[in-house]
């Protein structure tokens, strides 16, 4: 589809233009603060990185920043409720196109999912409830499931409902992070930082060959933990902390001044929240010895460990309330993705109606619901983590290639964004994503392969033949 269409028609698309600069900061700390920092900082310092963790957090940084600045020059340029999906089919054409919004919509909603069990987690903490049914042993996760449900109708009622649970969420967030940096400081003990990246050592004899590293097994090297090598497989999971940004690029029919404000809200909500990952992992690191931490939920149990109950209470309270918002923002994505699929035919057009009273993708939002609440029920975290960190990387490789390809084809288009050093940097930035995708253990690969296989025989059996594109196609060969 013509990067012209595209632009006319996010113009003429109906949805309210509302949002401003400030808003899309508010949205993008919204759904970047989460699991990530509350619950995976955690778990990788124990299992992969030690101390090491705060490098992995930088790194994880770096990455998420070099793709967001290639999101920046595409959103600003081509403004639209689809997002990497659109630019893809501008850029590369339909099965592309179709390839990412698939990735999408496993990133979204294995995000949800994620995000619901820690939510679950950290309110079985909280209110002392049975881990049975809230924690990570659960055989059903009942919290998990019971808070998508809830928020799945607020979603279906309106964006503007979503907006400002959002925005109220936010200011929660981020002061528990501030509470956890500022009191953590009062119990820093330096002497837990020493080793900072403990040596690598062989993995445990339960660990299987498939839970290696891609890379590692490409260098054929023995299957380890810690070390260097650890510090990049916890970058590559504790990548899913920094997930979530690119949803910004789908408010691109909904800001007042998308070219503006879209470059402002994404790489202004990285930086803050960066900035809060890092000193979060280095006081967390310093309160408790690595081998020592909490898995269920780290930050609220490290300040219980130093006596300081109420500080956890909090801590909990609030992350309890700021993944909230995650979800929320998740959910909504998800209704536009979908939307956009189903507009152009890949999906089936009733699921881009937008309901008659409330004016959402409904359809889309309760399919997506039903399947979050079908994985958060059953699968634990830290395998539906990885899914999304390898997920999002692929689409951000795809998103970097498109900022030079889209250059060289269109190169009149106004861009009030630009890449500096572009191709150098769009190119830097596909390599990064692809070397954290290979830190990844290998049957995270594989469950990524099936999920884009059955995505393929879903497109050739049905997207391929009802895309509008296809249509357009076909009806001007028989003009
Ligand atoms: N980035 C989001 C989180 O950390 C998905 O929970």
């Amino acid at each position: 589809m013509p990067v012209e269409d595209i632009i006319d028609r996010g113009e003429r698309s109906g949805l309210v233009r509302s949002l401003t600069g400030k808003d899309l900061i508010g949205f993008g700390i919204g759904i970047i603060i989460g699991t990530g920092v509350f619950t995976l900082a955690g778990i990788q310092a124990k299992e992969h990185a030690g101390p090491g963790v705060v490098l992995s957090f930088v790194i994880g940084g770096i990455v998420a920043a070099l793709a967001a600045l290639c999101y920046a020059e595409l959103s600003s340029a081509v403004p639209t409720a689809g997002s990497a999906y659109t630019y893809g089919y501008a850029t590369l054409g339909e099965l592309f196109a179709w390839i990412i919004g698939w990735d999408l919509l496993l990133e979204f909603a294995l995000g949800a999912a994620v995000v619901s069990r820690s939510w679950s987690g950290y309110v079985s903490n909280l209110l002392g409830l049975p881990s049975e049914w809230f924690g990570e042993d659960a055989t059903v996760n009942v919290g998990a499931i019971l808070i998508i449900a809830v928020l799945t109708v607020i979603a279906v009622i309106g964006i503007r409902e979503s907006s400002w649970v959002t925005n109220a969420l936010v200011v929660v967030k981020v002061s528990v992070c501030v509470l956890v940096i500022v009191a953590g400081l009062f119990f820093f003990n330096g002497a837990h930082l020493d080793p900072f990246i403990p040596p690598a050592q062989p993995a445990t004899e339960t660990a299987s060959a498939l839970e290696q590293p891609l890379v590692q097994a490409l260098l054929g090297m023995e299957q380890s933990m810690y070390g260097i090598g650890g510090v990049f497989t916890a970058a590559a999971i504790v990548f899913f902390a920094y997930t979530g940004f690119e949803a910004l690029a789908n408010l691109g029919e909904e800001t007042k001044r998308p070219k503006r404000d879209l470059p402002v809200g994404l790489l202004g909500s990285l930086i803050v929240c960066t900035v809060l990952y890092v000193l979060v992992a280095i006081v967390l690191s310093a309160m408790v010895d690595y081998r020592q931490i909490d898995e269920g939920a780290p930050l609220a149990a490290a300040f219980q460990s130093v006596g300081q109950p109420w500080v956890a209470a909090l801590i909990a309270l609030g992350a309890v309330t700021g993944l909230t918002s995650v979800m929320m923002v998740e959910l909504v994505t998800i209704g536009r993705i979908g939307f956009a699929m189903s507009r152009d035919g890949l999906l089936p057009p009733k699921l881009s109606q937008v309901h008659p009273k409330w004016g959402t993708p409904h359809r889309m939002t309760i399919g997506g619901a039903v399947l979050i609440m079908l994985m958060a029920g059953f699968i634990p975290i830290s395998e539906l983590a990885d899914m999304v960190s390898i997920g999002a990387l692929s689409g951000f490789v795809i998103v970097s290639l498109a900022v030079p390809v889209l250059r060289r084809r269109k190169p009149e288009l106004a861009r009030p964004f630009r890449v500096p050093l572009s191709p150098v940097l769009p190119i830097l930035s596909a390599l990064a994503c692809l070397y954290l995708m290979a830190n990844l253990d290998i049957i995270t690969w594989l469950r990524f392969a099936a999920w884009l296989a059955l995505g393929l025989v879903i497109y050739f059996a049905y997207g391929h033949r009802n895309a509008r594109l296809a249509k357009a196609t076909s009806d001007a060969a028989k003009e």
